[in-house]
């Protein structure tokens, strides 16, 4: 069974308080919620900083990723924290497993949890999937992504590579470019963005942007625009995302090459950024279409950052789920 020793990080001098059994989402984080997040991530990265770069907390504790559709960064990233924390980790695709039979996912947490799983990491095409499964398993839950819906553990990491880089965001301006309307990772920053005092853009076509923001205090803090070139004016933050090659053929944009001369993050328009701008991207990126290949890689570019960071926030989140399960 879990044992759990708070050393290494009660050493970075966090008081860990986390008493929520799943994570699916950022928007029932609260204020402090997500600074205990933030504060337990630096500590992990701290551990990760030193020669060996792992520690024993969760020793005894067995991580199941359950990845019901495709995965390099959050997959590997949640996988490669797991082991740094000491758990035993197992890594389940929809391919391979009894879910190609057609086991639901009711049945197929139920038997993770009889195998001995303590959290669950689970991504899948569908919408509130994660919210299913946590309901029937006693297993901690974390949504590594659903559907169109949420990826709380990536807006976490942007959060968090934010803060390092600029300090606090209080009034600082983030412009998130592209098919907001689709995208689990837009839905999840913008609490997390909100929560941190930061001045939010949404901006893409109007076939890509949402008609209505879910509550009053988003509405009233939420500036949506469809004009790049003017949102990009000043911003502190500029991030892109994924354009899915199905929205022309879906006839949401009217080509791509429309799409890129409206909406690419390029150096021209990375120009009119304030100085020192970051330019950041959930990946997997579409280099050439949504961001230029020079903006991807260029001084600006912190993506491989976010990347790294993934693993001291993934860190965090498991940790933090653990010392719920023992009190
Ligand atoms: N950002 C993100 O979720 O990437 P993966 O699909 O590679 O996990």
């Amino acid at each position: 069974m879990l044992e759990l020793s708070l050393a290494p990080v009660a050493e970075a001098g966090v008081t860990p308080v986390w008493r929520s059994k799943d994570l699916l989402d950022t928007d029932v984080l609260c204020a402090d919620e997500i600074a205990l997040i933030m504060e337990t991530a630096e500590a992990m990265a701290e551990i990760r900083s030193r020669p060996v770069g792992k520690v024993a907390t969760l020793r005894g504790a067995t991580v199941v990723t359950l990845f019901y559709e495709q995965s390099t960064r959050t997959r590997a990233s949640f996988e490669v924290a797991a082991k740094a924390l000491g758990a035993d980790v197992v890594n389940l695709t929809a391919s391979g497993s009894s879910i190609e039979k057609g086991e639901s996912v009711v049945d197929t947490v139920r038997t993770l949890e009889a195998i001995g799983a303590d959290v669950l990491v689970m991504r899948h095409a569908r919408s509130g999937a994660p919210y299913l499964a946590a309901r029937h398993t006693r297993a901690s839950v974390v949504n590594g992504g659903d559907g169109t819906h949420a990826h709380p553990t990536q807006a976490l990491l942007d959060l968090f590579t934010m803060r390092r880089r600029l300090g606090s965001l209080e009034g600082r301006r983030v412009v998130i470019v592209g098919d907001v309307v689709h995208s689990r990772v837009a839905r999840s920053n913008i609490w997390t963005l909100l929560a941190a005092g930061a001045d939010l853009t949404l901006c893409g076509p109007a076939t890509l942007l949402p008609r209505t923001l879910a509550s009053a205090s988003e509405r009233g803090r939420v500036t949506v625009t469809t004009d790049f070139d003017k949102a990009i004016e000043g911003a502190d933050v500029v991030m892109a995302l994924r354009i899915q090659k199905e929205r022309q053929e879906s006839g949401l944009i009217p080509s791509l090459r429309e799409y890129i001369s409206g909406y690419q993050l390029n150096a021209r328009r990375l120009a009119k950024a304030a100085p020192g701008a970051l330019v950041m991207h959930p990946g997997p990126m579409n280099e050439g279409i949504e961001i230029s290949p020079e903006i991807a890689h260029g001084v600006a570019s912190v993506i491989e950052e976010q990347v790294a960071n993934g693993v001291a926030v993934r860190m965090a989140v498991l940790y933090l789920l653990a010392t719920a399960r023992r009190s």
